[in-house]
C-alpha cells in the first residue's frame, strides 16, 4: 500500500507504517513532495497546517482515502472529497482530552499569572504582593460549541465548581437533557458572551463561526473577562481582541491556543500584550494523545488493507 503522510504522526506509528507499506512523508524539508503528482498512492493522512486543496488531491489519481488525525476539517475541500467519492475518516477524540486540559492549563495561567511570577522569579525578584490572582472556583465558565470537546470543558468546570452556561447550534430537548445531568446549562450566544467570567471557544471554523467573536460580541463581554480561543483561528477578530485587551474596564486576558496566521515566522501583533498568552496550536498535543491517534491510524488502515484482498 502506497500512503502520502502531509504531517507528523507519533514516530512508533510512522515506524511501523514504514515496516509495512511504501510510506511517503511530505512534511518539514520535504513539503515539497506536495507538489508534485504521485501515482498508486491510496491512503492520505494529514493534521491541520496543510491546506488539503482540489488541487493538491488532483495530483493523486490513485487516491481512495483520507485520514484526518485528528477533529477539524476547514483546511479540507470537502466538496471536492464528496464529489470524487473519497472516504474520510476522521479521529476527534483522542485529542479532544487533551484540549479541554489545555483549556484548562490556560485559564489558571491568566488567572494566576504564572508566567508573569515565573519571569520575575528569574529576573531575581520576589513579588508576592503584585501577584494577586483569580479563583476559579465560583465564577461563570461559557462554553461556545458544546461539542465533545466543549461539554468535556464544561464537566471539568463543573467538577472545578463553576457555574457552566453554553452556547450550541443543537437546542434539541435530549441534547439540552444530556448537558443538564453534567451541570452544563444551554442557554443563549449572547448569555454566555454577556455573563461569562470566561468564555471558552469550542467550534469549527465555517462560514457561519467566521468571526463569530467579533467587535461586537468582544464589547459586549463582562469587564474583567477571559477569553480562550482553541478552536481555530479566524473565530476570533484578532484585531478587535486587541483593542478590548488594550482598552481601560474591558477584557482582563485572552489565550490563543489557534491564530489568524499560523506557521514558521508569523509574529502576532498580540505577543505585544503582557495579558495574553499564545501557544503554537498544542491543543491537541501530548504524548498520550498523539500515540492514540497513531494506533487508530494503523487500525483504519488495517482494514482498508484487509478490504482490499
Ligand atoms: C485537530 O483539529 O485535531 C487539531 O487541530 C490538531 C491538529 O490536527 O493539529
Amino acid at each position: 500500500m502506497k500512503i502520502l503522510i502531509a504531517n507528523p504522526i507519533a514516530p512508533k506509528t510512522m515506524k511501523d507504517l514504514q515496516n509495512k507499506h511504501e510510506v511517503i512523508c511530505a512534511f518539514g524539508r520535504k513539503k515539497a513532495i506536495l507538489q508534485e503528482r504521485i501515482e498508486g498512492c491510496e491512503i492520505l493522512v494529514f493534521r491541520s497546517g496543510v491546506q488539503m486543496s482540489a488541487e493538491l488531491m488532483d495530483r493523486l489519481p490513485d487516491l481512495k482515502l483520507l485520514i484526518r488525525a485528528g477533529s477539524g476539517i476547514d483546511n479540507l475541500d470537502i466538496e471536492y472529497v464528496q464529489r470524487r467519492g473519497l472516504e474520510l475518516i476522521r479521529i476527534p477524540e483522542p485529542g479532544a482530552k487533551a484540549v479541554a486540559e489545555m483549556t484548562f492549563a490556560l485559564m489558571l495561567a491568566l488567572s494566576r499569572n504564572l508566567f508573569e511570577a515565573d519571569n520575575s522569579m528569574r529576573r531575581g525578584e520576589w513579588a508576592k504582593h503584585k501577584l494577586g490572582g483569580h479563583l476559579l472556583t465560583g465564577k461563570v465558565l461559557g462554553i461556545i460549541g458544546a461539542g465533545s470537546i466543549g461539554s468535556r470543558v464544561g464537566r471539568l468546570g463543573a467538577a472545578w465548581d463553576m457555574e457552566v452556561i453554553a452556547y450550541d447550534m443543537n437546542t434539541s430537548s435530549t441534547f439540552t437533557a444530556k448537558l443538564a445531568d453534567e451541570d452544563i446549562r444551554l442557554t443563549s450566544f449572547d448569555e454566555v458572551i454577556t455573563t461569562a467570567d470566561f468564555v471558552s471557544l469550542h467550534v469549527p471554523l465555517d462560514s457561519s463561526t467566521y468571526y463569530l467573536i467579533s467587535a461586537s460580541a468582544l464589547s459586549r463581554m463582562k469587564s474583567g473577562a477571559i477569553l480562550i480561543n482553541i478552536a481555530r483561528g479566524g473565530v476570533v477578530d484578532e484585531q478587535a481582541l486587541y483593542k478590548a485587551l488594550t482598552e481601560e474596564n474591558r477584557l482582563r486576558g485572552a489565550a490563543l491556543d489557534v491564530h489568524e496566521q499560523e506557521g514558521e515566522g508569523k509574529l502576532s501583533p498580540l505577543a505585544e500584550l503582557p495579558n495574553v498568552i499564545l501557544t503554537p496550536h498544542i491543543g491537541a498535543m501530548t504524548i498520550d494523545s498523539q500515540q492514540e491517534v497513531g494506533c487508530r491510524i494503523k487500525e483504519i488502515i488495517s482494514s482498508y488493507d484487509a478490504e482490499q484482498m
